[in-house]
């Protein structure tokens, strides 16, 4: 069953080296596995914590031949990858997920080109090269590469406020129907070398910003919607054929219906939780399915919660970490960011137990807590 599992002593090199690569790195040397990442930035949080700090840009095909020199196997932390480095990467050592994956997954049109080919259902949307090809409003319209976290978008409420955005369309965009969705939830599944798979309980994600704030799981939806979302997912990432975790995100609509917002081939801010409330956390899971061992345990051992970090906590110096005394279930966790900027993910902390829910409802309390005050 294990044929072809990378051994004990042997590395792991991660493309990226923020914080999920971190956590992959962690969890890689728990498996007693060797670790290598590249970055740019020579503190960045994986190259803190790997035997094998690889100083470089992650879309510099010779940089990626280093890290791929000092590894038996590669694996990545992010889906924005320049093709030529990832290809550069393959071509020396193993790389999963491959880059075919990536190259759907990486271009927004693709995704839903990918999506519309194979009848996973999606919002509507189409490519748009300037406000003129924008079919009504209001909309949202994306870049088609480089978004995260909210960047790179844009909500288009008139044709006015279309020639107020127009530096959106400084490259290829496309748009999309706002979705009136009840509830942001995503699937985190890990698919192994041989296709096998398993999925986590499904999350309910709350945005502000376009930012992750918290992550609730179980979602707080009907088991039949969340058997549809695993399964989902579960289709999305074989007809992809693609190996290592992955997060589907979707809307969940009133009356229950289904639409796949986004792709993430990789571990994701809202699988955090797992690490933590789960026997195999995703980081594991990840290191797992791309080194060819068995995947791991899925359940959760109680209803979690997970709050993101970000730098506005910082900016009037480091946290009251006092504010996070005495809850029970809680686990703390931090990237090693020496520098904090608003809207930058710094940690989380996670919640398992039964004052989940408890805990949702008093984040924002909590947050402010941790601030100090000017
Ligand atoms: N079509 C849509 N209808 C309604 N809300 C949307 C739509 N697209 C995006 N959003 C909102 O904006 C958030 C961010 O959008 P999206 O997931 O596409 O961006 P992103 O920058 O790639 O985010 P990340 O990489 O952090 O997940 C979504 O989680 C959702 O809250
Ligand atoms: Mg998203």
């Amino acid at each position: 069953m294990t044929d072809g599992a990378l051994a004990s002593g042997k590395t792991l090199g991660i493309l990226g080296g923020g914080q999920l690569g971190r956590m992959i790195a962690q969890a890689a040397r728990g498996l007693g596995f060797k670790t290598a990442a590249l970055d740019a930035a020579a503190d960045a949080p994986a190259l803190q914590v790997v035997d094998f700090p690889v100083v470089g840009s992650v879309d510099d095909p010779a940089a990626a031949r280093r890290l791929a020199e000092v590894s038996d196997l590669l694996t990545l932390e992010w889906e924005l990858i320049a093709p030529a480095a990832l290809e550069e990467a393959a071509r020396l050592k193993p790389l999963h997920p491959a880059p075919s994956v990536l190259a759907v997954i990486r271009d927004r049109k693709t995704q839903r080109e990918f999506l519309a080919r194979r009848g996973f259902p999606q919002t509507e949307w189409g490519a748009a090269a300037s406000a003129a090809d924008l079919p009504f409003y209001p909309v949202i319209v994306k870049r088609r590469t480089h978004g995260y976290d909210g960047k790179g978008q844009a909500r288009l409420a008139s044709p006015a406020d279309a020639a107020a955005s127009a530096d959106i369309f400084a490259a290829p965009c496309v748009w999309e129907k706002i979705v009136p969705f009840e509830a942001e939830i995503s699937a985190i599944l890990a698919r192994g070398r041989r296709g096998e798979t398993a999925v986590y309980p499904v999350a309910e994600n709350a945005h502000r910003d376009g930012i992750l704030r918290t992550t609730r799981a179980p979602a707080r939806v009907p088991p039949a919607v969340a058997r549809a979302a695993e399964e989902l997912a579960l289709e999305i990432a074989s007809s992809l054929g693609h190996v290592g975790v992955m997060a589907v995100e979707m809307f969940v609509l009133p009356g229950g219906g289904l639409l796949v917002n986004e792709i993430a081939p990789r571990v994701h801010n809202s699988g955090h939780y797992t690490l933590g409330a789960c026997a195999t956390s995703q980081f594991e899971q990840h290191a797992r399915a791309v080194a060819g061992l068995p995947l791991g345990p899925t359940s959760a051992s109680g209803p979690a919660l997970m709050v993101n970090l970000l730098g506005d906590l910082w900016e009037n110096g480091q946290p009251d970490w006092s504010a996070l005394d005495g809850i029970p279930g809680l686990s703390l966790h931090l990237y090693g960011k020496s520098s904090a900027r608003p809207g930058r993910k710094m940690g989380h902390y996670v919640v398992v137990g039964p004052n989940a829910d408890e805990e949702l409802a008093r984040a924002d309390a909590r947050l402010s807590a941790l601030a100090r005050r000017a």
